[in-house]
């Protein structure tokens, strides 16, 4: 990972890292006050890292010797006066985080009279978006910082779309340094007229400005006298009475998506969750989605005794009235207000991977308790994050953010964004890795998902293939160019054939004359190519065929993604195991020679990957055996 942005020569302190302990004690004292979870947008520069250690000080979150320390330390590097340097405090964590996981945020709690607290640090550059949005996911509110010298700034303007894009609902605009531009009204009032204008041309409908001195404290925890002209409460009182997502949630239709079946025996079936919006009771008519069947809510189970309600945020086990069909990922919902059910949607994506988004890929989709497999058409379009304009992208890199359809393959519970992130907001992970690629935000289904459905038909699949005599299979070859996989393929089809059974070929070259002509050699292009094929043998064992493939598929993700759409055991994978010293030696097409003369982009082996199969059902090695041995081969693992 880059090095953080932060790194002044500071000591190292541990004062806000509450080991698990004095948490729980922490929170236990705290329990009965609401928890406002905000962050803070700015870099440390700004003064982020002193407003912060000004926070955590001001509510005595610092312990007293890590405070002596802090006093200390803040002489020993120089700061102005006695003040001390709230920065030290929070910096010192940044030689950690720069070890850290790949999406690091720091969190630290704090607590007033009034309410309790935490604050999500997420670094401010523009290489740190995916942090932000971790770090905003959560999040009732946002603290856009700005440097009253400064004013309002391309990041100024990131953070706060990335802010209102995740859909945090409070905003306040910190100006901080107000005693470096003398407190001056006039200096804050430019500032906020002119952010209010850059506001509105995003869709943000409110902001609350604050003038403050993080280092000075003016304006924190109490109204300053340098600002008599400001009216508004200081920083922490408005923290303390800002309405929190939660409560706001509890008004709205009941939606507990399911975590786990709890079923301890035959009598007894409660299903676990978190409440992410409404009210809960016993008696309470409820629809199970995706299915769509009513019942009514019987019980709400705790193990000191039945709820006579639950609200919005709570884990609750429930029992339900009937013996209707519900399981991990399944949503209970108010039954005369459901949320959505479709496969096809608009989102936006937020992507986290190193690697680019591949277009066509099947990724692992979960929102909520729900995991389906999903894949991403090409983008719409991405977002400049600086400039908001909408440039027209074939994918998505680290930290782009842009708008595609995706579809998954099976039905998803959902609800726009905008109105819930518990059911509009979603996860992509890698199938392979299991890595976490993407944050989005569906907006809305796509009404020819809703439009669709399947028709059956009379004549199944069985049927077709009893015709033929045969049991339908997919023999996928997979390999470099060159490797042998035409001629084998070839020789294996003329051999069934001579057998009396129903084949077809699909060849690599031969199909991106006609199907696929508009496709490349880029990965994007790859995967897509492999996609559309792959839909294409499944249709032809439908028909009963027995498929022969030759592709040189060099990715795994995509022949499983195929193996994926088959029936169980029809898909047979070999692999034409040519070394590439050997397929450059033959060259028959010449390819490799232009690829090594820089004539040819993207050319497998050469300048575009091939992942080799782990283990696949078949290997030819090509090397040791005549390609008529090796058709034989292959004939002998299907045809008993
Ligand atoms: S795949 O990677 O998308 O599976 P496919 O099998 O359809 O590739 O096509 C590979 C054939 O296209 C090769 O056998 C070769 O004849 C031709 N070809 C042209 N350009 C390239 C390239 N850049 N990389 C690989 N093959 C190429």
């Amino acid at each position: 990972m880059a090095s953080q942005s932060v790194a002044p020569a500071a000591p190292s302190y541990q004062a806000d890292r509450l080991i698990a302990d004095d948490i729980h004690a922490y929170l236990a004292r705290h329990q009965n006050k609401s928890l406002l979870r905000f962050i803070t947008c700015g870099s440390v520069d700004d003064g982020k890292s002193t407003l912060i250690g000004r926070l955590l000080y001001d509510s005595k979150m610092i312990f007293e010797d890590q405070l002596a320390a802090l006093e200390q330390d803040s002489r020993t590097v120089g700061t102005q006066g006695d003040a001390i340097d709230f920065a030290l405090l929070v910096d010192g964590l940044a030689a950690e985080r720069e070890q850290g996981i790949t999406i690091d945020v720091a969190y630290r709690f704090f607590a007033t009279e009034r309410r309790k607290f935490i604050v999500a640090d997420t670094p401010g550059h523009e290489q740190y978006t995916r942090n932000m949005v971790t770090g905003a996911s959560t999040a009732d509110l946002a603290v856009i910082l700005i440097d009253a010298r400064k004013g309002v700034l391309t990041q100024t303007k990131r953070h706060s779309y990335l802010a209102h894009l995740i859909g945090i609902r409070h905003l306040v605009l910190a100006v901080n340094k107000m005693d470096l531009v003398d407190y001056d009204q006039s200096v804050f009032d430019a500032i906020v007229a002119d952010y209010q204008a850059f506001a509105t041309t995003i869709g943000i409908d409110g902001f609350t400005a604050i003038p403050i001195s993080g280092f000075r404290g003016d304006n924190i925890t109490a109204a300053s006298d340098q600002t008599p002209w400001y009216s508004g409460p200081p920083l922490i009182t408005h923290l303390e009475a800002v309405p929190i997502d939660a409560e706001a949630d509890q008004a709205r239709p009941l939606r507990l998506p399911v975590q786990w079946v709890n079923r301890p025996n035959l009598d007894f079936r409660g299903f676990a969750g978190q409440i992410a919006a409404g009210v809960v009771r016993p008696g309470d008519p409820v629809r199970i989605l995706p299915s769509g069947k009513t019942t009514t809510i019987a019980r709400i189970v705790t193990l000191d005794g039945d709820l006579g309600e639950a609200v919005a945020g709570q884990s609750v086990t429930v029992t339900l009235a009937d013996e209707v069909d519900c399981s991990r990922g399944d949503v209970i919902a108010a039954a005369g207000d459901p949320p959505q059910v479709a496969d096809q949607f608009e989102a936006t994506i937020v992507w986290m991977a190193e690697e680019d988004m591949l277009p066509g890929r099947a990724y692992w989709l979960k929102l909520g308790t729900q995991t389906v497999s999903a894949t991403v058409q090409a983008p719409k379009y991405q977002v400049n994050v600086n400039t908001l304009e909408q440039l027209a992208a074939k994918t998505l890199d680290l930290n782009a953010i842009g708008v595609a359809n995706l579809s998954t393959d099976k039905p998803l519970v959902f609800e726009p964004y905008a109105d819930s992130r518990a059911l509009g907001g979603f996860i992509l992970i890698d199938k392979l890795s299991n890595a976490t690629v993407a944050a989005g935000m569906l907006h809305f289904s796509l009404r020819r998902s809703q439009n669709i459905h399947w028709q059956p038909t009379d004549v199944s699949r069985e049927t077709l293939a009893a015709l033929k005599n045969q049991k339908p299979v997919v023999l996928w070859f997979t390999g470099l160019s060159g490797a042998g996989k035409s001629t084998i393929a070839n020789m294996v089809e003329k051999k069934l054939v001579r057998m009396n059974r129903h084949t077809f070929l699909l060849d690599g070259d031969n199909v991106r004359h006609g199907l696929n002509k508009d496709l490349g050699f880029t990965d994007a292009d790859r995967v897509e190519n492999i996609r559309r094929v792959g839909e294409v043998a499944r249709l032809m064992t439908d028909a009963g065929l027995i498929v022969v493939t030759a592709f040189i598929s060099p990715f795994r993700a995509e022949r499983e993604m195929v193996r994926q759409m088959m029936q169980p055991g029809e898909f047979i994978e070999v692999h034409i195991d040519t070394p590439l010293a050997e397929a450059e030696r033959r060259d028959v097409k010449g390819l490799y020679a232009k690829a090594r003369a820089g004539q040819l982009a993207n050319f497998t082996g050469i300048d575009s990957p091939y992942e080799p199969p782990e283990d696949p059902e078949i290997r030819i090695d090509t090397t040791s055996m005549t390609p008529e041995e090796a058709a034989d081969l292959i004939i002998a693992r299907i045809i008993p």
